[in-house]
């Protein structure tokens, strides 16, 4: 009675956190399955960032639920940020729930299933509820088991947990707490094991990456704790590439920009959420910077790597947005001449900023500026990608692609490219030569390595 089908929601946090409790799991005996029906727990890794998302997991759990009528045995888990956010009040619509656990304890699940069962073999009613929301003090140090697959290319460590930003549209100060940063030590030994395994691409994970240690380390000479810890990794022989989300445009300082011209590694990508081109939400949304400095920082890192690709994100109909702030968010979106955008159609959030502001923004109109910015991407996207076609790029051999016809890579832009290789080039930089593109991959060939 020990299989356990784990589902997550949300961001890459969420399946870092997941990963962290599956390994933690299968190391006290549980086995982790793909198969919820053959399942005798059920884990939901909630997310809370918009409605939708809490709608989808309480959907899920209640239709889970329906399974103890016949298997009362069953145990169903709800973790991170919805049971952050509703706590014990979950219950209500879902009272069939065996664990409802927060974000600063969800390291702890394993230890509140071997309770539930000891409890329940000593004659525990089932019905009972494990609730456990507080905050502990070093969780963010608690995420480091990894449960690799066999020849894993690529893997999230998360260095940071929380955010002290106060974006007003934002749940996550909320669900996740303040900002804590992990030892910078003890993510190096983490990222030094990882490749010891085999991995060769790290992607450091946390609300606010570019604040890392900020209150735990000095700046020295001008570096951010952030680069330092770049630096570092960059430093570890046989990692090949270093990524990181997600982080705020305002810690992009002269150091992280200069960081792309010094430290390969890092490759030509970054994710810089806009969130709105217009001065004037920018303000309402409480993001510390303007259109101007924003594309100030695009053309910095263009400067240091021409090529630079960038990804963002956006809200569209936030409170009070007119037809002039959009324009304005158009403007922004086609100069900064984006490869990849993540598009959200505002959702009010109880205990944000914005919850109480005027000028809720019609459904209609926000799935119509939705549209609009999608169409925009995708010609953009396609653009960027063909003008690709006829150059070389490095690409990280990843293993084959869905379809088991070829293998697949990311260029150091990011972008994903199919060619055909076999098993002896996983994990290897390899030259590609791009042949055809679409608006989300390319497709390429490989060419003979320098020197072979
Ligand atoms: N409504 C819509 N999108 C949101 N995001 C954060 N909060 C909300 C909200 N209330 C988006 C932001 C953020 C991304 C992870 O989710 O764009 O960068």
């Amino acid at each position: 009675m020990n299989r356990v089908y784990i589902k997550t929601y949300g961001c890459q946090m969420n399946e870092r956190d997941s990963e962290a409790v599956a390994a933690m799991l299968r190391a006290r005996g549980y086995r982790i399955v793909s198969d919820e029906r053959e399942s005798d727990i059920v884990l939901l890794n909630t997310c809370s960032v918009r409605d939708l998302a809490e709608q989808k997991a309480i959907g899920k759990a209640g239709h889970i639920a329906a399974r103890k009528k016949e298997n009362p045995r069953l145990v169903i888990g709800i973790l991170g940020c919805m049971a952050q956010n509703r706590g014990a009040s979950i219950l209500d619509q879902l009272p069939d729930v065996d664990l409802v656990i927060g974000t600063q304890k969800i390291h702890r699940v394993p230890g509140y299933l071997d309770l539930l069962r000891s409890l329940r073999e000593s004659g525990m009613p089932v019905g009972s509820t494990i609730v456990d929301t507080a905050e502990e003090e070093g969780s963010q140090d608690a995420i480091r088991d990894h449960l690799l697959a066999e020849r894993q290319v690529s893997a999230f460590v998360s260095i940071q947990q929380g955010c002290d930003m106060d974006c007003s549209f934002c749940i996550v100060p909320k669900t996740r707490g303040d900002e804590r940063s992990r030892p910078m030590d003890a993510i190096v030994e983490e990222c030094r094991a990882l490749v010891d395994k085999g991995v060769r691409e790290i992607t450091l994970l946390g609300q606010i990456v570019t604040s890392y240690g900020r209150r735990d380390y000095a700046h020295t000479g001008g570096i951010t704790p952030f680069v330092q810890l770049l630096e570092r990794l960059h430093g570890i022989d046989g990692l090949s590439r270093i990524r990181f989300t997600s982080p705020h445009p305002q810690g992009f300082k002269p150091d992280l920009v200069a960081a792309f011209g010094r430290l390969p590694k890092l490759g030509e990508y970054v994710h810089l959420p806009l969130q709105s081109g217009s001065n004037r939400l920018l303000r309402a949304m409480r993001r510390p910077y303007t259109r101007e400095r924003y594309l100030e920082l695009v053309a910095a890192l263009r400067a240091v790597q021409p090529r630079m690709n960038l990804s963002t994100d956006i809200i569209v109909g936030f409170p009070g947005e007119t037809e002039e702030d959009f324009e304005q968010t158009r403007e922004v979106f086609s100069a900064a001449d984006y490869d990849m955008a993540y598009v959200f159609k505002y959702s009010r959030r109880s205990g944000t900023p914005a919850e109480s502001l005027a000028g809720q923004v019609p459904e209609e109109v926000k799935e119509q500026r939705n549209q609009v910015l999608l169409g925009m991407l995708e010609q953009n996207s396609l653009r960027r990608n063909q003008s690709l076609v006829g150059t070389r790029q490095e690409v990280l051999v990843e293993g084959p692609d869905k379809k088991g016809l070829r293998y697949s890579g990311r260029t150091r832009g990011n972008r994903t490219v199919h060619f055909p290789a076999g098993p002896e080039w996983i994990g290897r930089l390899v030259p590609v030569a791009v042949k055809r593109a679409s608006t989300s991959v390319l497709y390429g060939e490989m060419e003979p390595l320098a020197g072979a």
